[in-house]
C-alpha cells in the first residue's frame, strides 16, 4: 500500500465560466432543502478532473488524508469495491482548489446559505460507481456523520463527472426533511466496521414523496446536512463519478449533544484500519 503523496496533474485548464444561482433556486433550496444548478465547469475542466479522478481511485492510497476505502463494505474488505470514496482528494491534488468547479460550488453555496463572510470551512470527497455493481447508498442524513454539540450550517455541492441518471445512480432527495430533526443511524447493515450509515430501520422512514434528480456531469445538486437523501445501484454499462465539496459555516457549539452512539463506533473501527494499513506498509516489498 502507498504512503499518502500528492500529486500533481497540472494546472486545469483555462476558463472563465461563471455559475448563476436565481432567487427561484435560492428559495426552492430553502424549502425543499436541495437545488439543482446548471453547469458549474467546461467540457475541458471535465476531462481534466475526471484524469484526476481516476488516478486516485487507481492508486487506492490508504491513510486519512486522502484515503481510500469502500463506503459500503467494512474496510480492508477484499474482492471487487462496490462503492470507492478517497476522502479530502484536494489534500492530495491541491489544484481542485484552483478549479472553475471549486469556485462555483463555494460561490453557489455561499449563496444558498447566505453566507456573507469568507470563513466558509470546506472539504471534499469522491465517489464512484462502478458499472455494473455499483452499489446503492441508502436513505441518510449527512449531519448523522458529525459530532454532536455543534449546531451546524452545512450545505454539499454533489457534482457528477459522468451523466447522473436514475439508472447509474443518481441522488434521490425527501423534500423538506431538513427540517426535521437528524434521525437514528446506524452503520449500513448494522456493522461498525462499514463506513457508510443508514437510516436506522427501527424509524419508520416514509420515502413515498422521494425525487430522483438526475443531472448532466458538470452540473450539481446543492444539498443541506439534514436532508435525507439516497442514490440507487449502477445498473449501466458506463461508470458513475462524482466529485462532492462540502461547505459550512464554523460549528457553533450547543447545548444539544443528543447521542449519536454510531459516531464514536465508526471513529474507533476507522481508526482501527488505519493502524492496520499503516503496518500494512510497514511490511510491504
Ligand atoms: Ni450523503
Amino acid at each position: 500500500m502507498t504512503e499518502s503523496t500528492t500529486f500533481d496533474p497540472g494546472p486545469p485548464p483555462p476558463g472563465d465560466l461563471r455559475a448563476e444561482v436565481t432567487a427561484e433556486q435560492v428559495a426552492a433550496f430553502h424549502d425543499q432543502g436541495f437545488v439543482a444548478v446548471g453547469a458549474l465547469t467546461t467540457a475541458e475542466e471535465l476531462e481534466w478532473l475526471r484524469e484526476v479522478f481516476d488516478h486516485l481511485f487507481a492508486e487506492r492510497v490508504g491513510g486519512f488524508v486522502g484515503g481510500y476505502f469502500d463506503l459500503s463494505r467494512p474496510y480492508d474488505s477484499d474482492g471487487e469495491d462496490r462503492l470507492p470514496q478517497v476522502l479530502y482528494p484536494s489534500s492530495r491534488v491541491p489544484r481542485l482548489r484552483d478549479t472553475l468547479l471549486f469556485r462555483n460550488a463555494r460561490a453557489v453555496a455561499r449563496a444558498l446559505l447566505g453566507a456573507g463572510d469568507d470563513d466558509v470551512q470546506v472539504w471534499d470527497h469522491m465517489i464512484h460507481k462502478p458499472a455494473h455493481h455499483g452499489e446503492a447508498l441508502p436513505w441518510h442524513q449527512d449531519e448523522a456523520y458529525w459530532d454532536t454539540g455543534f449546531a451546524y450550517r452545512a450545505i454539499g455541492c454533489w457534482t457528477p463527472l459522468d451523466d447522473a441518471t436514475v439508472d447509474n445512480g443518481c441522488l434521490h432527495f425527501l423534500p423538506g426533511s431538513h427540517r426535521g430533526a437528524v434521525l437514528d443511524h446506524r452503520h449500513i447493515g448494522g456493522d461498525p466496521a462499514v463506513h457508510g450509515l443508514e437510516v436506522d430501520p427501527t424509524v419508520a422512514l416514509d420515502t413515498a414523496a422521494e425525487v430522483a434528480v438526475p443531472v448532466p456531469a458538470g452540473s450539481a445538486t446543492f444539498h443541506h446536512c439534514r436532508t435525507l437523501h439516497s442514490s440507487g445501484p449502477n445498473r449501466t454499462d458506463g461508470v458513475r463519478r462524482a466529485y462532492a465539496i462540502e461547505f459550512q459555516d464554523p460549528p457553533r457549539p450547543t447545548d444539544d449533544d443528543s447521542p449519536r452512539p454510531w459516531v464514536a463506533e465508526g471513529q474507533q473501527e476507522w481508526a482501527k484500519s488505519i493502524v492496520r494499513r499503516r503496518s500494512d506498509t510497514s511490511t510491504d516489498r
